[in-house]
């Protein structure tokens, strides 16, 4: 395979078309069914969308029930055990279904599959599994897909060195207002606990000018808002110079027509430059909401993390775009349970957490990960102790989600009508600049539009409100 400046070449891409539409030849009229199940972040969705755009050009179409499926896939993740054990959950439960129905075809990609003992475990131990592949390859999907038909035997691909990019994969995006946009793949971060350099390889970013076209595009179609991903979006480009960082990634996608609305994640407190700093505070379309993870509030701890700061850097961080960005949002992740963490280390994230007053935070039971440098370590702390800390930690936090929720009452906010809410469904749903839900009654016409919102009712995760405007943009 030819590779050049590590993106796959346009022949390789061709040859992957040809896949596709031999595949649609030989499933003629016959409709095959599909289901994908995705686990994980924003960016394993978004390799979903691909692998949906995909499917959808081979002639397949979309069903909710895995019983009536020609293909089943499992895009997986393996950030913390939990999402690997729930996979090998659902793939031992396919086993009699496959027995019934043989000519059912079961997928599994994605970060697991970069692990090599778990492919090894598939292979072994769930041989009903028909194309197992990683998060490098996806781009041929329609070649592996092609192989498994014809040949009938499993196929098993994670060979594609982790330093590749591919662009014009097909892509199925469901929701029409808004679309994921990943800019940079890999992380070169190791933090300790972390699997995921291990898996997604090196970081490599997308070319500016394939993202902004990317979003042209979508803005073309209506979207109105994109969220641009990455695992430490803050090194955007690091490999291009200094004309193409993060924060000129965003002055371009600023001046896109149409566009109402630039998100972004994640952000690593070590490399949120003043210039970025600067660009959110300024730029019109660019969401002020900062998702900043701490991961502990104990400088000791994050050191064992290798997080390259220490607490009193971030709340002085955290200060600055505060001096700056008058009504930013700030959001987090918490690991609770790291080893070694004691009482004392524990309490100071509770003091970190009161100090800096999250908007939200996503809190996570730590989760040992073999081949990183934690799982090694020997004073791992006992799940009891950790369940008790992480309860506590929703606690304070919760308290201090509610309280800034409050002090937002009576205010009108602009809202992008994104849908019916999946919780109240006769209410429309949308998410505030700060990344806030706000749920409101109004008509389905007003999908895709910026409404003004008077917050009428707060909740720990949610705001309610009612139309004031109908903005236009
Ligand atoms: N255990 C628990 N949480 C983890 N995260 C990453 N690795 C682990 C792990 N081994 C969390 C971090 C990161 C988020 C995406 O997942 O908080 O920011
Ligand atoms: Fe994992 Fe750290 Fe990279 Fe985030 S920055 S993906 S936590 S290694």
């Amino acid at each position: 395979m030819i590779i050049n400046n590590n993106k796959i070449s346009d022949s390789e891409m061709e040859k992957q078309k040809d896949f596709i539409k031999k595949i649609k030849l030989l499933t003629g009229n016959k409709k095959y069914k599909y289901k994908i199940n995705t686990f994980g972040c924003q960016m394993n969705e978004n390799d979903s969308e691909k692998l949906a755009g995909i499917l959808l050009e081979c002639g397949f179409a979309e069903v909710s029930e895995s019983d009536e499926c020609d293909l089943v896939l499992f895009n997986t993740c393996c950030v913390r055990e939990n999402a690997e054990l729930k996979v090998y959950g659902h793939l031992g439960a396919l086993k009699k279904l496959k027995s019934q129905k043989p000519e059912m075809i079961i997928v599994v990609s994605g970060c697991m599959m970069q692990q090599k003992e778990v492919v090894e475990n598939i292979k072994k131990k769930y041989k009903h599994v028909d194309i197992v592949f990683g998060t490098h390859n996806l781009f041929k999907f329609p070649e592996m897909l092609y192989n498994s038909i014809i040949s009938k035997e499993p196929v098993y691909d994670i060979s594609t060195p982790a330093d590749s990019i591919f662009e014009n994969v097909p892509i199925e995006r469901k929701d029409k207002t808004k679309a994921w946009v990943t800019i940079m793949y890999g992380c070169d971060n190791f933090c300790s606990y972390c699997i995921v350099p291990y898996v997604r390889g090196r970081e490599r970013s997308r070319k500016i000018d394939d993202i902004v076209n990317e979003v042209k595009m979508l803005a073309r179609d209506n979207v109105k808002e994109v969220t641009l991903l990455g695992q430490n979006v803050n090194s955007y480009g690091k490999e291009f110079g200094t004309d193409s960082n993060f924060a000129q990634l965003l002055k371009k996608l600023d001046e896109v027509d149409g566009l109402y609305r630039i998100r972004f994640m994640t952000s690593h407190p070590k490399d949120l430059s003043e210039e970025l700093i600067y660009a959110i505070r300024d730029l019109k379309k660019v969401s002020k909401h900062i998702h900043l993870p701490i991961q502990s509030g104990s400088t000791r701890i994050l050191k064992e993390m290798n997080r390259k700061y220490s607490k009193e850097n971030y709340v002085d961080l955290i200060k600055k775009i505060r001096l700056e960005i008058a009504d930013i949002s700030i959001t987090t992740d918490i690991i609770v349970g790291f080893p070694g963490e004691t009482e004392d280390d524990f309490n100071e994230t509770i003091e970190l957490i009161r100090e800096a007053r999250f908007d939200s935070a996503y809190t996570f039971l730590y989760s040992k990960r073999s081949g990183t440098p934690a799982a090694e370590l020997s004073n791992q702390v006992p799940e009891s102790v950790a369940k008790e800390r992480f309860q506590e930690l929703v606690k304070v936090q919760n308290k201090i989600s509610r309280e800034l929720n409050n002090s937002l009452l009576g205010c009108e906010l602009d809202v992008l009508a994104e849908g019916f809410s999946k919780n109240n469904p006769d209410m429309l749903t949308g998410r505030t600049d700060t990344n806030k839900i706000m749920n409101f009654k109004g008509d389905e016409s007003l999908v895709g539009e910026i409404v003004k919102v008077k917050i009428e009712k707060i909740q720990t995760w949610s705001l309610e409100g009612r139309i004031v405007q109908n903005n236009d943009l």
